[in-house]
Order: C-alpha cells, then sequence, then structure tokens
C-alpha cells in the first residue's frame, strides 16, 4: 500500500507571514500522524524561509512516524542532518529566488557534490533520496553514485493542460518508476499533486509513498488539517 508523507512546510510559511509563533508545523506534525499519516516531511532552506533550525530540532522528537528531511546538498546542510539525524534526506536543487522547488537535480551536473553528500549522510546510517526528473540518465546516475531512493518529480504531470499531456507524464513516471526499481532504488514521487490528480500517481505499483504538501495545508484551512489529511490518505490508500 503507497504511503503517504505530508510536507507541513506552509504552515511555517504562515507564521512567518507575521514573524509569529503560531501556527507551528510541530503541533501541526502532532496532527498529521494522528490523522494516520505515514511521514512528515519538511525541507530546511538555506535562508530559513519557512522551516527553520527549531523545528526541526523539536520535529525530531516529537515524530514518531517517518521524517523526510528536504534540503540543498550543501555542507551547512548534511553537518545539520547529521546532528538531527531525520529517517532519510531527500537531496533538491535550491534557488533563492524560487517559490518552491522548479526542477529535479541535475545528477550528471553536480555528480561530484551528491556522491559526496550521499558518502557523508550513509556514513552516519542516513537514507538518502534525490528528486529527479523522470529522465532515464538522471534514475540511472542516481543509482551509481549510490542513492537509496529516487523521488520523481510529478510537477509536470500535475500542470498537464489536457488529458493527452497528463497521460504522457504519467507514462514517463510510470517508466521511470519500472527503471528506477529495476536498478535497485526506492521509489517515491511527489510535487502539485492534489485530491484530483494523485490517484493515477498511486496506480504506479514502484512507488512506496507520495509527498505532498501545498494541496493537504490548503484544504486544511478550510475543513481542518485532521480531515484534510484523513481525507487524503483514503486516496492514497484506496
Ligand atoms: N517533494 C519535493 C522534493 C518538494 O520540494 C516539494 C515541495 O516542497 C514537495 C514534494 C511537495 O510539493 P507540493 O507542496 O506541491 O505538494
Amino acid at each position: 500500500m503507497p504511503k503517504l508523507s505530508v510536507n507541513v512546510d506552509h504552515v511555517a510559511t504562515l507564521r512567518q507571514a507575521r514573524k509569529a509563533r503560531e501556527p507551528d508545523p510541530v503541533a501541526a506534525a502532532v496532527l498529521v500522524e494522528l490523522a494516520g499519516a505515514d511521514g512528515i516531511t519538511v525541507h530546511l532552506r538555506e535562508d530559513r524561509r519557512h522551516i527553520n533550525d527549531r523545528d526541526l530540532q523539536l520535529l525530531r522528537h516529537t515524530v514518531k512516524t517517518h521524517l523526510n528531511m528536504e534540503m540543498a546538498a550543501t555542507d551547512e546542510m548534511v553537518n545539520i542532518a547529521r546532528e538531527i539525524m531525520p529517517d532519510m534526506v531527500t537531496l533538491v536543487p535550491e534557488k533563492r529566488e524560487e517559490l518552491t522547488t522548479e526542477g529535479g537535480l541535475d545528477v550528471l551536473q553536480k555528480t561530484k557534490e551528491l556522491q559526496m553528500a550521499i558518502s557523508t549522510l550513509h556514513s552516519s546510517e542516513i537514507l538518502v533520496s534525490l528528486f529527479v526528473d523522470p529522465d532515464l540518465k538522471q534514475v540511472r546516475e542516481s543509482a551509481r553514485i549510490g542513492a537509496d531512493y529516487i523521488e520523481l518529480h510529478s510537477g509536470e504531470y500535475a500542470n498537464a493542460t489536457d488529458i493527452a499531456q497528463e497521460t504522457e507524464q504519467w507514462e514517463k513516471i510510470r517508466d521511470m518508476a519500472m527503471a528506477g526499481e529495476k536498478l535497485g532504488l526506492g521509489v517515491n514521487s511527489g510535487h502539485g499533486l492534489t485530491y484530483q490528480n494523485v490517484s493515477r500517481i498511486i496506480q504506479i505499483k514502484q512507488i512506496e509513498e507520495v509527498s505532498i504538501g501545498h494541496s493537504i495545508i490548503a484544504r486544511a484551512v478550510l475543513v481542518g488539517l485532521e480531515r484534510a489529511v484523513s481525507e487524503m490518505l483514503a486516496l492514497v490508500r484506496r
């Protein structure tokens, strides 16, 4: 059965809009777990625009399911991860000016720094996933440099404007999920997934987990977090 990791960055985004103390992403993570989600994801950005070091430290103490830390492959972040010891690190590309993570990692361009980050994280026994576009070269290179998992970027699938385009993008994700599995990688997927488009993605049986943030937090503002999470879980586990 596919798993759901809920990204609570947007709870911190709302807090930071006022530089206030609430809403607290740590409290949100407790509710997300009580609603039955399989894990919590947070992205500690270099500029700390939403999640900060305090959040991550508290989450490590409070998350009882699975804590996935998204981060850039920098020395600073690798050192923080080795202190915090999340259950998994997902390495993502990071640009200061972007609103959210835009594309997947270019594993072929950044081989050396990714390989170094992977081996340092492995020396602390932290599993490493690489966020990549559904592209065979990226998937192959991820396996070659020792990643444990790939997270296939579902943004193009989510942004499709008609069914033919959506099917084309879905097929890419399906094919790369199969390729990843053959190469011995665990396969996750995420970005842009919603209550409307998640069902097709979880038909791909190689996908172990979906990582979803914006859509769940947006619904939670209107219906409450526990209901938003359980409605997504009902779709993911169907
Ligand atoms: N996976 C990765 C690697 C991401 O960077 C993000 C966005 O923070 C997500 C999943 C979740 O995307 P969304 O907020 O669109 O559900």
